[in-house]
């Protein structure tokens, strides 16, 4: 199965890495700003372990050169050393990163490149963070790291809560889609399959597409499967490293499914609010950037039909999240941090709406007397809701 990239993809960006350029662009800096004080030393380190060429052609910022950026930014006003390691095996692909990575070492920026795979540095890298953050950014072409290696560093080497953990990972649905097919074919290629069951932590996903041969509308079952299997790896990796995991699709277009979901996972509450309020914001991004390329393309006019009024979404956002608030205080029967329950706050709008829409709801409810507080003069996260009267 190929792993590296295709002729084009560093000309210029793709709609799927808007996406997920823009999560790792908002999110990197407030990573750094919410555990920089965790650090003994303020420095947070940070791996990009397929990291390419660090920019495209046509000079936007790929992974890397973001993470640089963050660096240079976090140097500045918060005063924190993101310390950035890179690793790429391909020869040009690394040369021009190596570049890339060569004008910020000269701004003063603290970066590695290293040239080969990330098996190889990943061990060095955790343990330069010892007593530091640590943020795991892997996005490769096609298959990530066996979840065994994940689990070690995850739940082994770094299984505390202090200093902070988390991980941004590439799940490719196409992958998993050609692996699939290898499943159903006689002629299916065993290696792959035992490398993808690595990947897996075992060969349980197998079953899915096994199922999925016996059903008549055998790409639909296929389609399913893909799904089935992707929610099952992001499960198994919560239950072995205990910390929460969320993962969201990524894809050309919205007629188009998910060529990979980014998994998340994070051991903190805030991590979980702030992962999810930025995949709103990037998302945002991803649909201005589509109807702007598709404005620029007379014959596709189809995204700004297609796309959700965000009026309306937020609109219909504030009384469900409201109502969320409602049954949350209700269940509890005692004051509650925002914060402590993202999932059930944002509910069903997890990742699609931002958190000023949850500030409009804990507004709503003052009005109506369901909660004593008015969340004003506090970060909408930080916000305590004191019961007020539920019943009315
Ligand atoms: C999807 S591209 C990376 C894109 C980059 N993260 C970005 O968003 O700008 C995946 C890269 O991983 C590299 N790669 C493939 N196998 C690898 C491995 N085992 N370890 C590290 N990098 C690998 C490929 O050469 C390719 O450049």
């Amino acid at each position: 199965m190929s792993s590296g990239t295709g002729g084009g993809y560093w000309a210029d960006k793709a709609l799927p890495s808007v996406f997920k350029h823009e999560l790792l662009r908002r999110y990197l800096p407030q990573f750094g700003g919410m555990t920089g004080t965790q650090s003994h030393d303020r420095r947070v380190v940070y791996l990009d372990g397929y990291a390419g060429e660090g920019r495209y052609e046509n000079g936007d910022p790929a992974s890397a050169e973001i993470a640089l950026r963050v660096a240079t930014f976090l140097r500045g006003r918060p005063g924190l050393t993101l310390e950035c390691f890179f690793s790429e095996p391909q020869a040009k692909s690394f040369d021009r990163l190596h570049e890339v990575v060569q004008q910020y070492l000269a701004q003063g920026v603290r970066a590695h490149a290293h040239r080969g795979e990330v098996d190889g540095v990943l061990d060095q890298v955790v343990e330069r963070a010892v007593r530091e953050p640590l943020f795991l950014f892997l996005d490769p072409c096609g298959l990530v790291l066996p979840q065994d290696r994940l689990v070690d560093v995850l739940a082994r080497k770094r299984a505390q809560k202090r200093p902070a953990t988390e991980l941004l990972m590439n799940f490719s649905m196409m992958a998993v889609w050609r692996l699939g097919g290898h499943v159903r074919s006689p002629r299916g290629n065993d290696r792959s399959l035992q490398r993808f069951d690595d990947v897996c932590g075992g060969s349980w996903w197998r079953e899915y597409f096994a199922d999925a041969v016996a059903s008549r509308d055998t790409d639909g079952a296929a389609a399913d499967a893909i799904e089935a299997v992707a929610a099952e790896y992001a499960r198994r990796l919560e239950r072995r490293t205990g910390m929460l995991v969320q993962s969201v699709p990524v894809s050309h277009s919205p007629r188009k499914r998910a060529v990979y979901r980014l998994v998340f996972a994070t051991r903190s509450p805030y991590g979980l609010w702030v992962f999810g309020d930025t995949v709103a914001r990037a998302r945002a991004t991803w649909w201005e950037t589509l109807e702007e390329r598709e404005a620029d393309d007379a014959l596709f006019t189809m995204a700004s039909v297609s796309r959700p009024d965000p009026k309306e979404v937020e609109a219909k956002a504030v009384p469900e999240i409201a109502a969320n608030l409602t049954q949350l205080l209700t269940r509890v029967r005692r004051p509650i941090r925002l914060v402590d329950h993202t999932l059930e706050v944002f509910g069903a709008f997890y990742g699609q709406v931002t958190e000023p829409v949850v500030r409009r709801a804990v507004h709503l409810l003052h009005q109506q007397g369901r909660t004593l507080s008015n969340g004003v003069g506090v970060k909408t996260r930080e916000i305590t809701l004191h019961p007020g009267n539920l019943v009315a």
